[in-house]
């Protein structure tokens, strides 16, 4: 058993709730701005109820075992606020965002060894209503070490694949590469389809090259292929996918556009390596942001 508490919780925060229940062995605390009454998680195995604590207030959390952070990444500082009282005594914080600066994050909040980076794989949205609904597997992507071994640990007996992996940085660029790609959904406001426009499979070819490029002078491993492989995946995806920043959009939310292309502009400087269509993606997402 152990003391877990999941800070965000929206669609991933969900999902990681009730993987966590359906194993029955731990005291969860759910961490959320507004007050949660019941937290029903819809997923392709049956609706999981969460028995859970649920607080709203930071200053009202004690020290648990461990804290898995599911906010979106711009939201970090407000999730970082959970942490004073949850990570008292020394929890691990196990980071589930996308991109690549998963310790950078929480680096004012948490030491470095502490946090554990996590890539998930998971299509969940949650509902008006708060009910959470999953339509396919989770999978997760955990950096190899003592507490990735212990944060799939915590998930034994759930239905989720996890994969422990030795390099976690080359694991997240790939990821980060399909997220960058996916930016010519929010930007052409077009679900999946849209990649099958020859063009528009070109101009991600060339978007991933940049990343690739920012990539592995961060030192992950990329080859040339990959471009090809995420032009394929979208490809291969029902027509009408909508990856979540094309979600984001069309609801008028906030989007994750820092961390999945301006990153690699920022990187991009920092290395000398240009990225003119990242920052083209980031400069018009913005401008869709700040209305
Ligand atoms: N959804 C997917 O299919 C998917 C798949 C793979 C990866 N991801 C990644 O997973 C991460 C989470 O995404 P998501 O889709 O789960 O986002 P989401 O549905 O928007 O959930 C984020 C939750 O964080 C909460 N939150 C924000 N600040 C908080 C604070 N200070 N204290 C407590 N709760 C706070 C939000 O609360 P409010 O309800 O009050 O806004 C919201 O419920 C992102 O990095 C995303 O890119 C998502």
């Amino acid at each position: 058993m152990a003391r877990v508490a999941v800070v965000g919780v929206g669609a991933i925060g969900g999902v990681l709730a009730s993987l966590l229940e359906t194993t029955g062995l731990h005291e969860i605390t759910l961490c959320t701005r507004r007050a949660i009454e019941a937290l029903v998680v819809k997923t392709p195995d049956g609706v999981v109820t969460v028995r859970a604590k649920n607080l709203t207030m930071p200053d009202q959390a004690d020290a648990v075992d461990w804290v898995l952070v599911a906010t979106k990444t711009y939201d970090a500082p407000g999730a970082g606020m959970w942490l004073r009282g949850l990570a008292k005594s020394g929890a691990a914080v196990a980071v589930v965002q996308n991109g690549v600066e998963h310790r950078e994050r929480f680096a004012p909040y948490v030491t470095a060894e502490r946090i554990v980076p996590v890539v998930i794989d998971c299509p969940v949205e949650r509902e008006q209503n708060g009910t959470v609904v999953q339509r396919g597997k989770v999978t997760m992507k955990v950096e190899e070490g003592p507490l990735g071994g212990e944060f799939e640990e915590l998930f034994r007996g759930s239905k989720v694949e996890i994969e422990l992996v030795p390099d976690f940085k080359t694991a997240a660029w790939r990821k980060l590469c399909t997220n960058a790609a996916g930016a010519i959904n929010a930007l052409t406001m077009k679900p999946a389809r849209v990649f099958h426009e020859e063009p528009v499979a070109q101009l991600a070819l060339a978007m991933v090259a940049e990343v690739v490029a920012v990539g592995r002078a961060e030192g992950a491993r990329l080859d040339e292929s990959v471009g090809k492989q995420v032009v394929d995946m979208f490809r291969g995806q029902p027509k009408d996918s909508v990856n979540s920043l094309l979600a984001d959009r069309i609801a008028g939310r906030r989007m994750e556009t820092d961390a999945r292309n301006g990153v690699i502009v920022r990187l991009g400087e920092k290395h000398g390596i240009a990225t003119p269509l990242n920052r083209m993606a980031v400069a018009v997402l913005e401008a869709g942001n700040s209305q």
